[in-house]
């Protein structure tokens, strides 16, 4: 008997299309069902969330990205980050809880099982194998809210930036829960921008990060293109591609799960933000 093809789960032309993209878009790789699943998962975590004290935000200027206690202990945990402007100008939540969280991270996949069964999948363990992935881990997870009216803009970056491995191999997985459009704040990408190398690193020593800049090269915002998605849509990312989104000032959320895939095979370096005190899993 032989192996099954791991290629197979993707054509030709989609590996040649990610390899000169740096990006691949697959409508329909969630079903609806599965969609609407993890989102009430996500809703049935927010609401078990008591803030206290907690006041982490998630920044969207990179450089000034608040690396608090509570980020860098996220790494395997399950850490819920505000929008920006959920807060008035004396420091209280503008609204409910609910209506003011940018984002749960970054062990999802590993601490819960809706989660977890979301992010181990057959097609997705084949997917990924397709990309010549070896020896693949599940390194981090996101919920992305993109909040109606505040859902704050996620400046132009690299996820390698974040996430550096030696060699550098970084798989984004961003799977679309609700149809994403330019007026809920899209992902828009920069083709074949993968190529050019990585401009930054955000870099950790201790308890202290910093962001070292590479090149200063500012990117070519004219070259981004939207990728207008429907739900259900999962959009492939090379670690290298320059990538964001736009504020969401419509009504409309714009909910989004993220998985971020390195190669066991590469080392991981002390000085990624994201420790963990138990090694990343892979599918199984
Ligand atoms: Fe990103």
């Amino acid at each position: 008997m032989t192996e099954p093809d791991a290629r197979a789960a993707l054509t030709a032309a989609q590996r040649a299309a990610f390899a000169a993209d740096g990006f691949l878009v697959l409508p329909g790789f969630v079903d609806p069902a599965a969609c609407d699943a993890l989102r009430a998962r996500a809703d049935a975590l927010v609401a078990g969330f008591d803030p206290g004290s907690t006041r982490s935000i998630f920044t969207t200027d990179e450089q000034a990205r608040r690396t608090d206690d509570y980020f860098l202990d996220s790494a395997d945990r399950v850490g819920f980050f505000f929008e920006e402007e959920a807060f008035d100008a004396a420091g209280a939540l503008r609204g409910p809880v609910a209506g003011s969280i940018n984002k749960i991270g970054h062990a999802l996949h590993d601490r819960d099982p809706v989660f977890d069964a979301f992010s181990r999948t057959p097609a997705l363990a084949g997917l990924v194998a397709a990309l010549d992935v070896d020896d693949p881990r599940l390194i981090q997870s996101m919920y992305i809210f993109k909040q109606p009216f505040i859902g704050g803009e996620v400046r132009c970056h690299q996820d390698a930036t974040f996430l550096h491995t030696e060699p550098d191999r970084l798989i984004g997985l961003w799977f679309a829960l609700e149809d994403a459009g330019q007026d809920n704040g899209c992902l828009w990408a920069l083709p074949g921008g993968h190529r050019g190398g990585l401009r930054a690193r955000f870099v950790r020593t201790g308890r202290a990060t910093r962001m070292d800049v590479l090149d200063p090269t500012p990117w070519d915002d004219a070259g981004l293109v939207p990728l207008e998605v429907g739900k259900g849509t999962l959009v492939v990312l090379d670690g290298h591609l320059p990538h964001g989104s736009r504020a969401n000032r419509s009504p409309a959320s714009r909910h989004a799960y993220t998985l971020h895939v390195v190669s066991g095979a590469s080392a991981y370096p002390s000085s990624n933000w994201l420790q963990r005190a138990t090694p990343a899993r892979g599918f199984v």
